[in-house]
């Protein structure tokens, strides 16, 4: 059987660290392209390197040119620009629209089949442009950052109430901005929920606010420390999750940014849910409950959102 392709369109900070992971595990051939001459072929070729020693078997191929992305079975997508210090998803916005567009048109063009996976900031109005200029089905379009979100949350829980990372399972939904909404309810440590370990007193309420917020401000956070760029280990492992997933036929249950039609009462937008990852894609969305604080806040965050897109619209009227 042939190896599956991985295609990484963007070869900088996350794009390396993908194609590390790719090849680690052994998910596939690598290529990656970029616009930057020289960089994606360099990253390739070290990496390629690295795999002797290693041990592992994927080609790492560099490329300026979408005919080198041909019939690949993933796509993940982080070109563009990264957020500096102060600059919030959204100033993203203008810059990395025109960015989605040309991408959309290199996988409509060269990779229609394709699972494509959207990292780009601002992410839930990017992944939604990012469908409409490919033209491919939303079902083989999602966003990863639920998954880095509900990391995120699931390591600050571990930490503080000293437990193993393995233990602890969380889930954030919504936009991925400061208006995502963590949700302790359906978050556990060994099926244990935290308003039940808050009762048990493993973690105050206090503390729970705050890890809360840290989550939702768990991008800025790395952004302020490195100064030049933003965080890249964490997004890179979730993409690779899902890639996997798919590629696997895993079935994981994980929240992805996704074209909802009617779920939680929102049409034609992409915001972060739980979903089924499975060998055809986003194979199904689940609606779980939310209490009315959780649906206030989530729906606070879909407004966000909803900003975004009504702000590209106005920057691309192709964009209906
Ligand atoms: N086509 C292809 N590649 C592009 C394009 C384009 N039109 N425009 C920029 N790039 C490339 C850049 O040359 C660069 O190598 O995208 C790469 C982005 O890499 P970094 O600047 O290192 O950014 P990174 O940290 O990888 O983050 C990428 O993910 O989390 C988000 O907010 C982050 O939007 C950002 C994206």
């Amino acid at each position: 059987m042939a190896r599956k392709k991985i295609a990484l369109i963007g070869g900088g900070q996350i794009g390396g660290t993908l194609a590390h992971l790719a090849g680690l595990k052994e998910l596939g051939d690598v290529v990656i392209f970029d616009i930057a001459e020289g960089l994606p072929q360099g990253k390739a070729l070290d990496l390629a390197q690295s795999s002797t020693v290693e041990g592992y078997d994927a080609a790492m191929t560099g490329a300026n040119d979408y005919a080198d992305i041909k019939d690949a079975d993933v796509v993940i997508v982080t070109a563009g620009v990264p957020r500096k210090p102060g600059m919030s998803r959204d100033d993203l916005l203008g810059i990395n629209l025109k960015v989605m567009k040309s991408v959309g048109e290199g996988i409509r063009d060269n990779a229609p089949n394709a699972f494509v996976i959207c990292i780009t900031n601002p992410l839930d109005v990017m992944v939604w442009a990012l469908q409409q200029f490919s033209g491919l089905p939303a079902n083989k379009v999602v966003g990863m950052a639920g998954v880095l979100d509900s990391a995120r949350f699931k390591l600050f829980l571990a930490e503080e109430m000293n437990v193993s990372v393995e233990d602890v399972n969380a889930f954030v939904l919504g936009g991925h901005g400061d208006t995502m909404v963590p949700l302790p309810r359906y978050s556990t440590v060994a099926g244990i929920p935290v308003p039940d370990l808050v009762k048990m007193g493993w973690i105050e309420q206090d503390k729970l606010d705050q890890i809360i917020q840290r989550t939702r401000d768990g991008g800025a956070e790395i952004v302020g420390l490195l100064k030049t760029g933003s965080a890249y280990y964490a997004p890179a492992t979730a993409a690779i999750a899902m890639a996997e997933s798919y590629l696997k036929d895993k079935r994981r249950l994980m929240p992805c940014a996704v074209e909802l039609n009617g779920e939680y009462g929102v049409s034609g937008m992409y915001v972060g849910v739980p979903v089924l990852i499975g060998e055809n894609g986003v194979e199904k969305i689940v609606e779980i409950e939310l209490n009315d604080d959780e649906k206030a806040g989530f729906d606070h965050s879909v407004a966000a959102v909803q900003g975004l897109v009504d702000a590209v619209k106005a920057i691309d009227p192709s964009l209906a």
